[in-house]
């Protein structure tokens, strides 16, 4: 996004905004206030009266942009100089993920595909962020590998068009995967969740999507990993730990190797089964895939080697 709002920064500098429209930083001045952000940054720019110089006008959309604030601001500076010239700038919104429509600019929604094979708990627990605003986005598909998945049923109810592709024995693992490809690249997809797929997805598929696919695993990786269901919280138990959790990480040719985004902890009872046990790490997952979800759509975090940070704010180019 970073990138992304350089490109619009330069626009704004060299073919929006120029001199005739009045936009100053007395202009910008207000319009930080008007949308109620305090920036000190500003204030001292204003004093000094700056002109809206390339990085001045990267730190605003920046600002703006973790403010939540950047269509709207985007609209106030769109009334402030009329359309002039936002034809040239379309092409660049659309590199932003914004867009254009009826008169106003939009953060365009963020895509997201979930595959499941049972029972989807945790795919309801995105359905029920994005219903209640905590993610700005929208699952536009959901496929599953078996037909008669609970997941698939939560997903009609949500009105989410779904799949059902069958995985025949014997078929070739990136055979298997090209057909879910072929579905997922119709949607214009921006992230793939991996929400109880019981398929290993072959280094095809991996690779195409590097970085756009995340899982979540029932255990503080990297313990237990590649195992699944009961499976895993039995071997929790049997190993004797005493805090158990889990993790979501992005999908890496490797199984449960990824870089790992989000963690939660339980503590494990001592009169814990592996029913009890999933059950209080089944409630901590559905708290994990939103939060890693959300910061994915954020764009909140980057990756550092095998490191997801969040981004760091430097706001001015040095
Ligand atoms: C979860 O325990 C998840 O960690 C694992 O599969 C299970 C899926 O549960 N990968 P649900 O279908 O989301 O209820």
């Amino acid at each position: 996004m970073r990138d992304e709002l350089k490109i619009i920064a330069d626009i704004f500098y060299a073919k929006i905004v120029e001199p005739s429209h009045h936009l100053n930083i007395n202009w910008l001045r207000k319009e930080f206030l008007n949308l109620g952000i305090k920036d000190e940054n500003i204030e001292h720019l204003y004093i000094l009266n700056a002109p809206l110089s390339r990085e001045v006008w990267y730190y605003t959309l920046l600002k703006m942009y973790e403010e939540k604030k950047l269509d709207a601001f985007l609209n106030a500076v769109q009334e402030r100089i009329g359309v002039v010239d936002l034809g040239t700038a379309e092409q660049y919104l659309e590199s932003l993920g914004l867009c254009h429509k009826d008169g106003k600019f939009k953060l365009k929604t963020f895509n997201i595909a979930v595959l499941v094979s049972g029972r989807g708990t945790n795919l309801q627990a995105i359905i029920d962020a994005i219903n209640n605003g905590k993610i700005n986005g929208k699952i536009v598909v959901v496929i599953s590998n078996k037909k008669n998945a609970l997941a698939l049923k939560r997903a009609e109810m949500a009105g989410i068009e779904t799949f059902y592709v069958p995985s025949k024995k014997g078929i070739e693992r990136e055979n298997y995967d090209r057909q879910l490809a072929e579905i997922i690249d119709s949607k214009n997809v921006q992230l793939i969740v991996l929400a109880g797929f019981m398929r290993i997805l072959s280094p095809w598929f991996v690779k195409k999507y590097k970085n756009k696919i995340i899982n979540i695993h029932p255990s503080l990786l990297p313990s237990f990993a590649g195992l699944h269901g009961d499976g895993v919280h039995r071997a929790v138990l049997e190993y004797g730990a005493k805090v158990s959790g889990c993790t979501v990480h992005f999908v890496t040719e490797e199984v449960d190797n990824g870089p790992i985004i989000v963690q939660r902890c339980v503590e494990v009872k001592d009169n814990d089964t592996p029913e009890t046990l999933a059950e209080r790490v089944l409630t901590e997952e559905h708290i994990a895939i939103v939060e890693a979800i959300k910061m994915i759509s954020e764009g909140a975090i980057t990756l550092k080697g095998r490191r997801v940070v969040r981004k760091n704010i430097d706001y001015v180019e040095k």
